[in-house]
């Protein structure tokens, strides 16, 4: 199958392949999206930052490059990393990746700009400090009691995955500070941290722990998923007090490497790379056949409530909404849909069931016996997929639809399921079954 049916309101790349958001900010007004990006090929041989610049997060426009591999520290790659603002200047940290005869190397460099174009490396890089070995990466800065912070992504030479801490006055000069959070939970690698807080008392830990079975650096069993933990950040000890284990963050099929940053609104807002795909699912991924593959999931706001972490759709993508239908009867079929879709599913106070079936049957979502299922069909072995959690009640869901994406919000964030899937035919055709009495499903076509 050949694709060329380009997300209507995902961020995809021209043309290559896209992982990470890197970088994500609000600089002089506009939103800063940053990527990984795999301009030339649709592998991961060559790692740049490419670039999408919003004002709205909903409508984007694409420069394309904006940092390349051009310096003895970075010419195997410019991984993730993230940026922060001082005094109207935009400062991005990466991870400067070197491989000779397969031996890594990894220094966290530095690069400002003035106006979100022209990026000026410096030529100083962070060294993988004692005790770690060379995956160190993703920097992660921010700024707090009055000085500004870097975690790292880290794996102790005792094979475990690991935090790093460093801290500095001027954004330039960084001290090594020790391990900010490892447990064996984090498996053998710890890619693309991050930290924030969500109220005076909460502050998230977000980690993709890299299970690695050899320390071999082609490792073709290498498996990886985003989670989180809730605790406290202790800048006296300059440590992360965990309060309870990693949770998932998301329960679909693609959601990885995510990162968040704060706009002038005060939201807490996540982006992540819309893959946990295998080698096989990318190299096949329907979208290859026309040069690009990968897109970022939906920015969402992150708050806390009810002493749970909710991820909810931004409140911009109402204005993509167009056409509306709404229906209560217990059962129906919904053909007139288009690529792009919202629906907003009331079921009531909450219900003991319910079915629902999008685009012709390529996604399902059931609901029974406090067990909630979702499916996709794979394309690559033509076969249904699910995922499921134990839910004790369902009474609300949320779920965006663009051409080659699924993502279900349920219960007003309580849970996301993000996931790629693939429509050969174009049918959009949605039926539901067993709406309660007082339930509502509303359709908006984008
Ligand atoms: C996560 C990751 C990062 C690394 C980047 C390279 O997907 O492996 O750890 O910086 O991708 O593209």
């Amino acid at each position: 199958m050949k694709w060329n049916d380009k997300n209507s309101f995902h961020i995809e790349p021209v043309q290559g392949l896209l992982n990470d958001p890197n970088g994500l900010i609000q600089f002089k007004g506009k939103y800063y999206f940053f990527h990984q990006w795999n301009r030339f090929d649709t592998d991961h041989t060559y790692k740049e930052w490419g670039l999408f610049t919003s004002t709205d997060l909903v409508n984007w426009e694409n420069p394309g490059t904006a940092i390349v591999p051009d310096q003895k520290e970075d010419k195997d790659g410019i991984y993730s990393g993230s940026a922060v603002e001082k005094a109207g200047m935009l400062y991005v940290f990466y991870t400067g990746n070197t491989k000779e005869n397969n031996v890594r190397k990894s220094a966290q460099k530095i690069a400002i700009s003035s106006d979100g174009k022209t990026f000026v490396k410096k030529n100083q890089g962070i060294k993988t400090p004692e005790g770690f070995t060379e995956h160190h990466r993703d920097p992660k800065v921010w700024q707090s009691q009055g000085k500004w912070w870097m975690i790292v992504g880290a794996q102790t030479t005792q094979n475990v995955g690991a935090i790093t801490l460093f801290v500095s006055l001027d954004l330039l000069h960084w001290e090594f500070q020790g391990t900010f959070y490892t447990d064996s939970a984090l498996e053998q690698m710890c890619e693309c941290p991050d930290v924030f807080s969500l109220t005076n008392d909460v502050d998230i830990l977000t980690v993709c722990p890299q299970r690695r079975t050899s320390i071999e650096e082609n490792d073709l069993s290498l498996s990886s998923y985003a989670g989180y933990l809730i605790g406290k950040i202790d800048y006296k000890k300059k440590k992360f007090v965990p309060e309870s284990d990693i949770l998932l963050l998301d329960y679909g099929f693609d959601f990885y490497a995510p990162q968040s940053f704060e706009d002038d609104k005060g939201r807490r807002i996540m982006v992540a790379w819309m893959s946990r795909m295998s080698e096989l699912e990318e190299a096949q991924c329907p979208t290859t056949k026309s040069g690009y593959v990968h897109c970022l999931t939906m920015p969402r706001e992150l708050k806390w409530l009810n002493n749970q972490l909710r991820q909810v759709p931004l409140e911009e993508y109402k204005q993509l909404r167009k056409e509306e239908q709404k229906y209560t009867s217990a059962n129906a079929v919904i053909k007139n849909c288009q690529k792009a879709y919202e629906i907003l599913i009331d079921l009531g106070d909450s219900t003991p069931t319910f079915y629902l079936t999008l685009n012709a049957g390529m996604n399902s979502l059931e609901y029974k016996k406090g067990l909630l299922q979702i499916s996709r069909i794979n394309w690559v072995s033509g076969k249904k997929e699910m995922k499921e959690l134990a839910l004790e009640e369902l009474h609300s869901l949320q779920i965006f639809c663009d051409n080659s994406t699924v993502e279900f919000f349920i219960n007003e964030g309580q849970y996301v399921f993000s996931m790629r899937s693939f429509c050969d035919s174009f049918s959009r055709e949605i039926t539901y079954q067993e709406l309660g009495k007082k339930g509502s499903v509303v359709v908006y076509n984008y």
